[in-house]
């Protein structure tokens, strides 16, 4: 039987890479497109040290449509596209927004036009939770209001889903977004995992530099919210669950079972856990004591979200299995691997 050709986008990023093993593992045959903006090549040889098959890579920037034109005019054989390359830093969104308009919608544009040219029809799209803003209500239902985007990332997101919308109305593309809670962790071999550029945004690699030494202390941003210690409620999943829910999407395409030529789907673990319980949890399961501070809010954050699991539980036949202990002790293993900390 000839293994279906995927192409993955972004392929050597933080959640591409754990794609890209678990695709691998259930006999597709992977083609990486990666301008290594965020990334690097040694994620390559992480990949191929867990599934034993190193996957096709082109170094190509998404951005240059000729070069996406070209490649697939040499590539006439992909069967579906997971597209996870944009960027992602919300606080840079706003400073320029125009770099992320670029990055985030011409390359999805592109790749559409190519679809449209070459008859792909599957096509996972990498979105978020940030869509729903604030919610109303607890946990966060697909049919939940999209509210008015607070960054410009937030706003590419929900614009990327209204183009999928649009362009699956009027041709045969099918298409899934899948809405990403708070991934975390990394492969539980320690050989691909999260690889933030610069000083750390977002919770979890913050607090495994901190523990690593390279940061002094986590601030953990406001006690003072409306929930039970004061801290922000996030769902945190495990970036390997997250992983394995693209292969799932990916093959109710190709088998077209999808319902509608659009869907979308949260990805989550449908628990809320405030920050001061992932800091306690780190705690615990590593047995590293962890310098932090109590400071005042980070303009912008919302207070609590969580995600309703059931549409993906029921429909995709998906869940989240892994702990959030399982998530914390990946991550720590894989912060250790790379800063050489026995
Ligand atoms: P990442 O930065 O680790 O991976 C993105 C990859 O895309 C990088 O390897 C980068 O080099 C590549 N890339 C960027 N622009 C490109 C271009 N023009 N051409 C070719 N390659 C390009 O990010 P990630 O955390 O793996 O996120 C993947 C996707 O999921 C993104 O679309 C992101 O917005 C979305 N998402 C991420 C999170 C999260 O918390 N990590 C949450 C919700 C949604
Ligand atoms: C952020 C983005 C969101 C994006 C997601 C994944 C904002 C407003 N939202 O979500 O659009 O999809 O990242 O990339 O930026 N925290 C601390 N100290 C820190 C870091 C974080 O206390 O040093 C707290 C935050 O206040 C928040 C929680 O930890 O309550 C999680 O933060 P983070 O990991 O940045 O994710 P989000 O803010 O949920």
């Amino acid at each position: 039987m000839t293994m279906k050709k995927i192409l993955v986008t972004g392929g050597l990023g933080y959640i591409g890479s754990h794609t890209v093993v678990e695709l691998q593992n259930s006999g597709f045959q992977v083609i990486i497109i990666d301008n290594l903006s965020n990334s690097s090549l040694d994620v390559l040889e992480g990949i191929t040290n867990i599934s034993k098959t190193p996957p096709a890579f082109e170094r190509l920037d998404l951005r240059i449509k000729a070069d996406v034109s070209d490649f697939f005019k040499r590539n006439k054989d992909i069967e579906g596209i997971i597209h996870f390359a944009a960027s992602k830093a919300v606080g840079e969104s706003v400073e320029n927004p125009l770099l992320y308009y670029e990055n985030n919608l011409n390359t999805l544009i592109y790749l559409l036009q190519e679809c449209n040219a070459c008859g792909i029809e599957n096509f996972i799209f990498s979105s978020s939770c940030t869509v729903y803003g604030e919610p109303d209500s607890l946990p966060i239902t697909e049919d939940a209001p999209v509210k008015a985007a607070t960054s410009p990332y937030g706003n590419t997101k929900q614009i990327s889903e209204e183009i999928l919308k649009d362009t699956c109305s009027v041709s045969s593309l099918k298409s899934i977004a899948l809405r990403y809670f708070n991934p975390i962790g990394a492969h539980k071999t320690a050989e691909i995992g999260e690889l933030p550029a610069g000083v750390p945004q977002n919770l979890v690699p913050f607090i495994t530099q901190t523990a690593a030494g390279i940061r002094k202390e986590l601030s953990v941003f406001g006690d003072d919210y409306p929930t039970e210690d004061g801290s922000c409620i996030r769902d945190y999943i495990h970036v390997v669950d997250l992983a394995k829910a693209h292969v799932i999407a990916l093959q109710r395409l190709l088998s077209a079972n999808n319902e509608t030529q659009f869907e979308v789907f949260n990805l989550g673990t449908g628990r809320g856990s405030s920050v001061l319980e992932v800091v306690n949890s780190f705690e615990k399961t590593t047995g590293q004591k962890l310098n932090y501070k109590i400071v005042a809010r980070r303009p912008g954050d919302v207070i609590s979200v969580y995600a309703d699991t059931k549409k993906a539980n029921k429909i995709l036949g998906w869940k989240a299995e892994k702990t959030m202990e399982e998530a914390l002790e990946s991550a720590w293993k894989w912060e250790r691997k790379i800063r050489n900390i026995s």
